[in-house]
């Protein structure tokens, strides 16, 4: 049987340098100028509102941009990833750039623990994030165990309808082609490739997806103690995610160059811990 976080971990490791070697992480420009701020975290900025002074937690944090440009807006940040090579990206960062931040390597289902429980001010996650996760509940109880009471989960992650449509077709059309709803089976893909511009080579390809219904999202947090705060639709993505058929919109971007009205790319869903 294959262990999904053995696969999963192995395809983050190898993409990890070459995301952080691509233009479109910002690499270079976080370290040359200690006040640029991540496009994704620019996007986040009018929902998100003022985070100086919060104790932050970021889920997922892959190699630390957006951590990083949480910190710079005066959060505490700790980043949290499975992938050591992901964290070493991070933590050279931070090294280079001198902003305080905090990285941990650990699975997302042990946070609690190895982090500690009703620590933070702020959960943050998303872009690409709740996908590598089969239990959408299990990740709601981690939330809520992280936050103290009052506190509160940041998310603009894909949204699942975009992670049900087919690979894009010649016809252009949209076809709905994987499950919206989570399902007990991972999707299996093997693909080389990755979303930012490389001419890397990857060989540790094969990789086991979930996608998580909005109501299942939001039934798991309400279920897990949280109030729901807000719940926004967009019409952009922040990669290319049909490519042939999405253009760039700006800020780093992308959104359906056809009638882009007939899809939310992504939502960014705000909740509280109650007690
Ligand atoms: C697409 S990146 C997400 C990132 C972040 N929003 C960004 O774009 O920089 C997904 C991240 O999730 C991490 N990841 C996947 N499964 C994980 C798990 N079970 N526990 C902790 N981290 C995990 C990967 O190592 C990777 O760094």
């Amino acid at each position: 049987m294959e262990d999904y976080r053995t696969l999963n971990k192995a395809s983050w490791d190898e993409r990890a340098p070459a995301h952080a070697a691509s233009p479109d992480y910002s690499v270079e420009r976080l370290a040359a100028d200690p006040a640029f701020i991540s496009d994704v975290i620019r996007f986040d900025q009018p929902l998100l509102g003022d985070v100086a002074g919060l104790r932050g937690v970021h889920l997922q944090c892959h190699i630390g941009t957006d951590t990083i440009s949480l910190a710079r807006l005066g959060a505490s940040m700790t980043g949290l990833d499975f992938s050591p090579a992901a964290l070493e990206q991070a933590r050279g960062l931070a090294r280079r750039t001198g902003d305080d931040v905090r990285f941990v390597e650990a699975d997302v289902y042990d946070a609690v623990s190895v982090l500690g429980a009703a620590s933070f001010d702020l959960v943050f996650t998303g872009i690409g994030a709740l996908c590598w996760l089969p239990s959408i509940r299990r990740w709601a109880a981690v939330v809520a165990g992280l936050l103290r009471p009052g506190g509160r989960l940041f998310i603009r992650e894909a949204h699942p309808m975009l992670g049900t449509l087919s690979d894009p077709r010649e016809d252009g059309l949209l076809v709905i082609d994987f499950p919206y709803f989570e399902q007990a089976e991972p999707m299996v893909w093997d693909e080389g490739g990755t979303y930012v511009q490389t001419d890397a080579v990857f060989t540790h390809n094969r990789t086991h997806q979930w996608n998580h219904g909005l109501g299942e999202i939001v039934t798991a947090l309400l279920d897990a103690g949280l109030e729901l705060t807000g719940l926004a639709e967009h019409d952009s993505v922040p990669w290319n995610a049909m490519p042939g058929q999405m253009e760039e919109a700006g800020g780093g971007e992308w959104r359906l160059a056809d009638r882009p009205w007939r899809l939310a790319h992504t939502y960014t869903l705000q909740a509280a811990k109650l007690r």
